[in-house]
């Protein structure tokens, strides 16, 4: 069969699917080729695919199109601040929207600092930072063995050294680093959205109590208890992913441990879904 044969008998096939879904289909033969893009597959229409090739690519646009099983999940990969990331059902897609905080943390850090990626996931977001900062001492740690498997996995792929840690929130970390970045779990179940969207995706690593703020909330009390506790005039750095939505419960939350706990909290960036603070302890 020829590429623009299969091609135009998924679209047969799949032909109530909506246009966005029907690219998929190019995305899933450029994925079973190993060739770079789809421009590809405009210049070799009438090359002829393998037995292999159309049965692989024929089960891969099934679980597409039959299951709707997300695309990074299909294809086992999904790119993230210009780099292709191992994905499985076993951790979060990566998001656009996360890739902001790589900006956010990138205009702080200074090489040799200690960075920490809480709730790491497939890794994205630590062994970026790493690779665009080689000199960063970075650590990632999850709650998840699962999530965990798959960002050593990319570390590895992509030649990042990063020491890793099973840890719920900062349990199992000693000493605090410089920054901490987290995007932890934060959808509250209650969101109308949600239910079909998101239902390939682990749920531990989706949702949380108390309008998707528990973990988040916790992460910053456990912070502030550990700062309070250090001598010196320690300094960090968090920088947050949340919903805009909850952005003032969280402002509200942090006034009432900062009195309580006797630290300040700075904001020091707030742009769509990430927000950056420095904390110490009151002077
Ligand atoms: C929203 S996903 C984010 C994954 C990745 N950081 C990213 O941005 O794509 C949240 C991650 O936090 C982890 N997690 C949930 N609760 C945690 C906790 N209490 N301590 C550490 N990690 C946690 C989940 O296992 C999941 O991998």
């Amino acid at each position: 069969m020829l590429i623009k044969d299969w091609l135009e008998s998924g679209k047969a096939e799949y032909g109530n699917a909506p246009d966005f879904l029907r690219l998929d289909l190019e995305v899933i033969l450029v994925k079973v080729l190993g060739v770079k893009d789809r421009s590809f597959l405009a210049l070799h229409q009438d090359d002829n695919l393998s037995d292999e090739q159309i049965k692989l690519a024929d089960r891969l646009a099934r679980e597409r199109f039959i299951n709707e099983k997300p695309l990074a999940y299909v294809l086992s990969e999904k790119e993230f601040y210009g780099r292709r990331f191992y994905v499985d059902s076993r951790v979060l897609i990566p998001r656009p929207e996360t890739e902001e905080i790589i900006d956010a943390v990138k205009s702080v850090a200074s090489s040799s600092m200690r960075i920490l990626d809480v709730g790491t996931g497939s890794g994205a977001i630590a062994i970026t930072l790493k690779l665009e900062n080689p000199g960063l001492e970075m650590m990632a740690s999850d709650i998840s063995d699962d999530a965990l498997d798959v960002a050593k996995r990319n570390a590895k792929e992509h030649g990042a050294d990063i020491e890793f840690a099973k840890s719920d929130l900062l349990q199992n970390i000693g000493n605090l680093p410089d920054i901490i970045v987290a995007n932890l779990p934060y959808v509250d179940k209650g969101w109308s959205w949600t239910s079909r969207t998101l239902r390939f995706e682990p749920r531990e690593a989706l949702f949380a109590e108390d309008g998707g703020l528990f973990e988040i909330k916790r992460l910053f009390v456990e912070i502030c208890e550990k700062i309070i506790k250090v001598s010196d005039d320690k300094e960090i750095y968090l920088f947050l992913e949340l919903d805009p939505s909850q952005k003032n419960t969280l402002k509200n939350f942090i006034k009432g441990v900062n009195t309580k706990r006797g630290t300040k909290t700075v904001k020091i960036y707030d742009s769509n879904y990430i927000l950056g603070y420095k904390i110490r302890r009151q002077r």
